[in-house]
């Protein structure tokens, strides 16, 4: 583990023309990530959902961040609250799922809570040692930005702010885009390799012949903006192709013909176009197992029902076509030939130098 964190100095350092991955066992091993649990994740902001996948009063889902069970509600005044899903008595989950209650009401013993974690009712509990008002359910640091609901499993950290990435973004309106799918699946793979997949625009042409090479080229992706935090890059369209939705009035016409890629670090991924943004929230479980969130949302009424049913398949075809590489891979990246190899240049694997370099800052911040 101490070698891992050497090698990913020493690879942060490599000059830009000369950047390296890192060799199999920081995709495999448990110790490394354990390590990274207790680091760069705990440490770290993490896109739960969209805030329209919860309009009304009451509704809720849950998720489940490194063995910490959330509940993730919209509240009487209208506030999005993540809570511990973890009742005060004796520790039951309160919620499943996904749906729409006045309180939370215990499966084991009936204890209930308010929408902001409250504790409400609690029957027969007259030990002098009970005080209702000490049984409120944990809450959690929460962040809106653009339309998305991020936590924080520790308070004391600060809200993120990435101005040049709300530039780059802005024109797109992503907070008016409504969700029109969520799908969750389990995927035996380490989670920063879906994180550098996503973000690498190298291997579209090969892995998705038929779902993105028409539209996203591997020969027209360019590196965008990246900060200690993000990164980003456009999957450009040929110039010939018919327009996939006009989306926001604003939009310039060099973001209409793209797909704008980026990655909030630690484990968001999402791509951004004009009519369609689909974004990946990951759930890591273990060193080769991860639990995907996947959203599309679509803007105004750009797309037809129709076309909004082709694209979820689209995407269920093209997130098929990524598991199945992935999973390979981490057979692959558990042989003890999986040395560091070289990366393709800026606009290929760029963003990979970049998840490299955000994370030797947090290894260095929290060893
Ligand atoms: S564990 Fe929830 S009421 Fe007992
Ligand atoms: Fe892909």
């Amino acid at each position: 583990m101490q070698d891992l964190s050497m090698k990913l100095q020493e690879i942060a350092k490599l000059p830009p023309d000369r950047p390296m991955s890192m060799p199999g066992a920081f995709y495999t091993s448990q110790n490394r990530f354990e390590h990274e649990v207790a680091t760069v994740l705990n440490s770290g902001w993490h896109c739960l959902g969209r805030q329209d996948e919860i309009p009304n009063s009451g509704d809720f889902f849950t998720a489940n961040l490194f063995n910490e069970p959330l509940l993730i509600v919209r509240q009487a005044e209208g506030d999005i609250g993540v809570l511990a899903n973890v009742c005060r008595h004796r520790g039951m989950p309160l919620a499943e799922g996904r749906g729409n209650v006045h309180r939370f009401v215990c499966s084991y013993h009936a204890w209930a809570y308010d929408l902001d974690g409250s504790l409400i009712r609690s029957a027969r509990m007259k030990n002098a040692g009970f005080d209702s008002k000490n049984c409120y359910l944990h809450n959690y640091n929460v962040q809106l930005w653009n339309g998305f609901i991020y936590v924080n499993l520790r308070l004391d950290a600060p809200q993120f702010n990435f101005p040049k990435l709300n530039t780059l973004l802005a024109n797109y309106k992503p907070e008016s885009f409504r969700i029109v799918h969520i799908a969750e699946e389990v995927w035996n793979t380490n989670w920063k390799c879906l994180v550098e997949n996503f973000m690498e625009g190298y291997h579209l042409s090969v892995v998705h012949p038929e779902t993105l090479h028409g539209y996203t080229p591997t020969g027209l992706a360019r590196k965008l903006l990246s900060e200690n935090g993000y990164t980003s890059y456009a999957a450009n369209y040929p110039k010939n192709i018919p327009t996939r939705g006009y989306g926001a009035s604003g939009l310039t016409e060099d973001e209409r013909l793209r797909s704008t890629l980026f990655a909030l670090f630690p484990t968001q991924v999402a791509s951004l176009a004009a009519s369609l943004l689909v974004s990946l929230s990951i759930f890591p479980i273990s060193a080769g197992q991860i639990r995907v969130k996947w959203t599309m949302s679509t803007y105004g009424k750009d797309l037809s029902e129709e076309t909004i049913a082709d694209r979820i398949a689209l995407w269920e075809e093209v997130n098929r076509e990524d598991r199945e590489k992935l999973e390979r891979m981490q057979i692959g990246l558990a042989s003890k030939h999986a040395l560091s190899g070289p990366l393709a240049e800026d606009d290929y694997e760029g963003t990979v130098r970049d998840f490299q370099l955000w994370l030797a800052t947090q290894d260095r911040k929290h060893s």
